[in-house]
């Protein structure tokens, strides 16, 4: 064919006119996970490009050379990309069209309920209390059809982090009363449209020092049970994910706050204490029990003046690096689930999202709203990070 310049633009008209470019397919057949196995077991927690740019970012900032050939393998570690909007949605579909090694698996945390974390400020969401159909078509449909178009690549998903125990122990908050409704409709939603072939799930349970109170085992096990078997007891559903965003140890023995005055009431000391505690639970209740738990900043313990502050810790370390390899057959991998550097929440008390936590003596600051990034903060876990980088 002869070409031209008007034939070589009739040609991009008609390409543009197209529907959007087939994906780029990780592997070349589909992938078929199962809640049944450990996916981590075979594949590797992908180093995804969101926080690949902001550590590369990060890096340019640096200008002690030895700290900055630290800084850029944090580039390479794998870390979970979060959905925490409807417009963040479209970060998926860019991550998709990068090189992803068919044998990592692309970790998402689905993280935009109405009424978004309804106990604290920091993280306060777009959605409304009330707007479940929203959170349904606008957000998880979208998602899941990105994932079904992607049968090759393989997912994690952690499922809305801090919402279902939320309402075990802060049920006493109204905004807490307000928003359960649409919480276990929204999870039990996602579950049930994010029950694919290609993706294992995760439903958050806090930490041992949240769910792992001895009075919260069991009201906890059966608020996670009810949504899981509302959403028809989904085959891809593996578990629990703890420690998200959070720093406790995973084994530290006898444990951070064994020696607080309530410790004899809480025996999940660690994370792998709670893991194995509200496990059993679970099983009880009738839910899945394998965890994932967060060791992303938990490298440095003995910096919380309290087991309940959450908020850009001072004084945090990058922990152990994502691995399946973690010595408890319940413990499905070690993941970094909040990407270390973004903050937990601002710490400027005029700001609409400020929450008390994010101005507590041991929170550092200043820190920039929840989930942007702190460059001091970053270098401190670089510094102080266990395994050293
Ligand atoms: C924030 C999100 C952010 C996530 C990861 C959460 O606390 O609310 O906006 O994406 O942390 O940094």
């Amino acid at each position: 064919m002869k070409t031209n310049t008007a034939s070589l633009l009739a040609l991009a008209t008609a390409v543009s006119a197209l529907p959007s470019p087939v994906q780029k397919r990780a592997c070349d057949a589909p992938v078929k996970l199962s809640g049944s196995e450990n996916a981590f077991a075979s594949y590797t927690l992908h180093p995804n490009s969101f926080y690949r740019a902001e550590v590369e970012a990060a890096v340019e900032a640096i200008s002690d050379a030895s700290l900055k050939e630290a800084a850029a393998k944090v580039a390479d570690v794998g870390s979970f990309l979060w959905l925490d909007t409807i417009a963040n949605i479209e970060r998926l579909p860019t991550e998709l069209a990068t090189e992803i090694p068919c044998d990592n698996i692309l970790g998402l945390v689905i993280y935009d309920l109405p009424g978004r974390d309804c106990a604290a400020k920091a993280s306060n969401g777009e959605l409304a209390v009330g707007e479940v159909d929203r959170y349904k078509t606008e957000y998880i449909d979208v998602i899941a059809g990105i994932l079904k178009e992607n049968p090759n690549q393989a997912f994690a998903l952690i499922i809305e982090p801090d919402s279902l125990p939320n309402l075990v122990t802060n049920i006493d908050e109204q905004a807490c009363q307000d928003s359960a409704e649409g919480y276990r409709e929204g999870v039990a939603y996602a579950l049930e449209q994010l029950n694919l072939d290609n993706v294992v799930m995760y439903m958050d349970a806090g930490h041992g020092g949240w769910l792992g109170w001895d009075a919260n085992l069991d009201p906890g096990a059966e608020e996670l049970a009810s949504v899981y078997k509302a959403a028809g007891s989904p085959s891809q559903f593996r578990g629990i994910s703890t420690n998200i965003a959070g720093w406790n140890s995973f084994d530290l023995t006898p444990g951070e706050f064994s020696d607080a005055t309530d410790a004899p009431y809480n025996s999940a000391q660690n994370e792998q204490q709670y893991v194995k505690l509200f496990g059993a639970a679970l099983k009880t209740a009738g839910m899945p029990n394998h965890a994932i738990v967060d060791t992303g900043r938990n490298g440095v313990t003995g910096l919380r003046e309290e087991w309940g502050h959450w908020c850009n810790v001072d004084g945090a370390g990058f922990g152990v690096r994502p691995t399946s390899d973690t010595g408890d057959e319940l413990v499905d991998a070690f993941v970094w689930g909040k990407p270390g550097g973004e903050s937990d929440g601002t710490s400027d008390t005029s700001a609409d999202r400020y929450d008390s936590f994010c101005g507590m003596p041991d929170a550092y600051t200043p820190s920039p709203e929840a989930g942007q990034w702190n460059q001091a903060y970053f270098e401190m876990l670089l510094k102080n990070a266990k395994p050293a980088f």
